[in-house]
Order: structure tokens, then C-alpha cells, then sequence
């Protein structure tokens, strides 16, 4: 097919990752697929099951800091196109085991861009409309007071390892495209949610939770606040990103979906007990939030002003938070052995079913 991308996804089999290779494979029959992960505790091939490998999809397991196997993707599959979503991507565990973060956010994304650099710069390179996107976060931006609003302008400020690291990959992903000419954009989005997203985060945690009567941590006051992006509205604002938008840009993606944390845990919490009714104990599930100590260098506030993505590339959210919280609970009930899977680890078994030796 004339004017196929062949895209590298990598972190395909995670959240935001998943949600990427089904709306490409169902909406863009003009996408083929390579997607490299390396499946870490966070990455579920079961999530693609749907999807065998064939002419539009292909799955390899692999590391991206392993530059022997990322440049013979890139040579094997004559990748034009790279969507990097993959990373160690919660806050929490880079408090307590940053290392991971280091290597994978950072070293992990400097051997891609390596890669492309090597296939795609020079004059030997036969591809034609090349594009890296790296896709990052609001939290490289540190954190905001009442007021005021993530520009793509905004100096970096991170509190986390993990912001930290998503920083120093943001800036090397700049570097390329100063210094070598790499076709690098960069994307930096607020909270996602939605399904297929790993029960550790805050929504998907509270769900589980809920459902199993277990109590529902809190941390701090409750008021921090974060601003929410279903997403499907973001997957869908990355293929804008790369069909339209410009190298060596950055757009900031938001939800325009403020919410402090402990209304977004009742709200889970009463729309569970409107959908399946109260739990045995006949008590509202909001009864088991329970403040605990606060995440170390918790940023209070996240807000993104999206106006350039808007204005340059059309792009707006199209589900509200009221909306897409109820489209995440239906989709989490309906899916609950995804769900128990991950608890019991059984996630882990359908790899080597489809790939044992
Ligand atoms: P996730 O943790 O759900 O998935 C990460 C995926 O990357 C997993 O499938 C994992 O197996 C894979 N992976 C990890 N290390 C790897 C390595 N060394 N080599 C190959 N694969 C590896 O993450 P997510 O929530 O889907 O986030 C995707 C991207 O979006 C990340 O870069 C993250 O920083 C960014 N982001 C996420 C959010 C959010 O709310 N989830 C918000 C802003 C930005
Ligand atoms: P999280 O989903 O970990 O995303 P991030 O840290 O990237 O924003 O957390 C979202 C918010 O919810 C954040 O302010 C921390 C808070 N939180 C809790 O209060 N309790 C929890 O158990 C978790 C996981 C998060």
C-alpha cells in the first residue's frame, strides 16, 4: 500500500500503549504495527490477544535498551515512524527503586533515538517522511499552585525520579533534533485513564479496592489535584501529533478535567454502588477511604494548557470526566478477570503459552 508508516511501538502491552495499537489497527489500515516490550510486571500481552501477528501487526519481545535488537528492528522492518511510549511509569516505585527509571526512561529512549538517527539521517536513508514522537508528561513541568497552568513553554521543574527521568529523556529527545536534525516531537499529556490501565494506579486501585471491601488509601489531605484525560482522546491526539504536527515541537495534551483525588475516589465509589449496589456490609463503599502519610514530594497541583495542539492541529478532548469515569467503570466490570488476573499474577502465563520454546 503506497504511503504505509510503519510504526515502532514500543510499550505496546501497557496502558496507554494498548489503547494506541487497537485504535490503529481498527481506524488507520494504513499503520502497520511493530510493537517492542519488553513485558515488565506492567506490560500484559493478553491485552492484544485479539490481534495475531500477520501483515498490519507484529509483537517482538525486547528491550529498548538493548541497542543490538532495537537497530535490527529498525533495519529488518524499515521503521519510518516511532511512538515510544515505553517506560517504568509510576511515581511510586521510583520513590522506592529509582534505578529502573534511570535505565529504561533514559537509556531505554537514547538508544531509540540512536537508532534513528543511524537509519534515518544521512544520505544512505531511503525513508521518506520520518518521525519520532516521544511521548512524556505533565510532571516534567514539577507541580503548580492554585492557579496558573502547564505551557509548553513552561521551565522543567520535576519532583520525582520518575519526572526526573522523563525529563533528562524529554531533553535528549530535544538534543537530537538540535544537533543531529532527528524529526523528534515531543508530547507531554496529563493523567490518563481508561481501560486496560495497571491496577496500581490511582483509578483502576480504587476499583479494585472497592470490590474487594479492602480500605482505599489516600494520600495527604485528598487534595491534591490532577487533570484527567481519557485516554482515547489521547491516543487519538498522538496521530495528529505525527500526521500534522511539526519536528522539533512539543504539545502539551490535556483533559481540562480538574479534580481533586478524593472527589475523583468517591465518585468510583458511588457509581459502583449505583451500578451493582451497596456491598454485603450494606455500607457505602466511600466508607473505606482512609487517609494514609503522604506520597514523599507529592506535587499538589497539575493543569495543562492545550491551546497548541488545539489551534495547530485541531485536536480537543472529546470525553468529559463525568463521561469517561463511567465508561472506565463499565469497562472494569465487564473485564474483571483482567483485572483479577493482574492480582493473581496468571497475566504473566499467556506470554509463554503463545511464545514457549
Ligand atoms: P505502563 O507502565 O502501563 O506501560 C509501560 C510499558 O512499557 C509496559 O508494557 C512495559 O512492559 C514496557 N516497558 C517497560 N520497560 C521497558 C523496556 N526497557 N523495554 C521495552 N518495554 C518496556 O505505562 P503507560 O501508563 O502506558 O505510559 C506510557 C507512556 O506514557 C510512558 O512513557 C509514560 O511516562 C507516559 N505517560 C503516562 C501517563 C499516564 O497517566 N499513564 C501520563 C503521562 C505520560
Ligand atoms: P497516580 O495514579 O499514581 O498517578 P500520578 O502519580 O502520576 O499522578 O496517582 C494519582 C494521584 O492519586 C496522585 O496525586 C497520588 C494519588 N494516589 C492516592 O491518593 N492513593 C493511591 O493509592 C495512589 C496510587 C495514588
Amino acid at each position: 500500500m503506497k504511503n504505509r508508516r510503519t510504526v515502532l511501538v514500543t510499550g505496546g502491552c501497557g496502558f496507554i500503549g494498548t489503547n494506541f495499537i487497537h485504535l490503529l489497527l481498527d481506524k488507520y489500515s494504513d499503520w502497520r504495527v511493530i510493537n517492542l516490550d519488553k513485558l515488565t510486571y506492567a506490560g500484559n500481552l493478553k491485552n492484544l490477544q485479539s490481534l495475531p501477528d500477520g501483515d498490519n501487526y507484529r509483537f517482538i519481545k525486547g528491550d529498548i535498551c538493548d541497542e543490538a535488537t532495537v537497530q535490527t528492528i529498525f533495519s529488518d522492518e524499515k521503521i519510518d515512524t516511532v511512538v515510544h511510549f515505553a517506560a517504568e511509569s509510576h511515581v511510586d516505585r521510583s520513590i522506592t527503586g529509582p534505578a529502573a527509571f534511570i535505565q529504561t526512561n533514559i537509556v531505554g529512549t537514547f538508544t531509540l533515538l540512536e537508532a534513528a538517527r543511524k537509519f534515518w539521517i544521512g544520505e544512505s536513508s531511503q525513508v521518506e517522511r520520518p518521525c519520532f514522537l516521544h511521548v512524556s508528561t505533565d510532571e516534567v513541568y514539577g507541580s503548580l499552585g492554585k492557579t496558573g497552568y502547564f505551557k509548553e513553554t513552561t521551565p522543567f521543574d520535576p519532583s520525582s525520579p520518575y519526572s526526573a527521568s522523563k525529563a533528562s529523556s524529554d531533553h535528549l529527545a530535544n538534543a537530537y533534533f538540535h544537533t543531529y536534525g532527528l524529526p523528534v516531537r515531543i508530547t507531554n499529556c496529563s493523567n490518563n485513564y481508561g481501560p486496560y490501565q495497571f491496577p496500581e494506579k490511582l483509578i483502576p486501585l480504587i476499583f479494585n479496592n472497592s470490590m474487594r471491601g479492602r480500605k482505599l488509601p489516600v494520600y495527604g489531605d485528598g487534595k491534591n489535584v490532577r487533570d484527567w484525560l481519557y485516554v482515547k482522546d489521547h491516543c487519538e491526539a498522538i496521530v495528529e501529533v505525527v500526521k500534522k504536527g511539526d519536528n522539533g515541537h512539543c504539545y502539551n495534551i490535556g483533559g481540562n478535567n480538574e479534580k481533586q483525588n478524593i472527589d475523583v475516589v468517591t465518585l468510583v465509589c458511588d457509581i459502583l454502588d449505583k451500578k451493582i449496589g451497596l456491598p454485603k456490609s450494606g455500607e457505602p463503599r466511600r466508607s473505606l477511604i482512609t487517609f494514609v502519610e503522604d506520597r514523599l514530594g507529592h506535587d499538589r497541583r497539575y493543569a495543562i494548557d492545550a491551546t497548541k495542539i488545539k489551534k495547530y492541529l485541531g485536536w480537543e478532548p472529546r470525553v468529559n470526566f463525568e463521561q469517561g469515569i463511567e465508561k472506565t467503570v463499565d469497562w472494569y466490570l465487564a473485564n474483571q478477570e483482567w483485572v483479577a488476573g493482574i492480582v493473581d499474577g496468571s497475566y504473566k502465563e499467556y506470554y509463554k503459552q503463545m511464545y514457549a520454546e
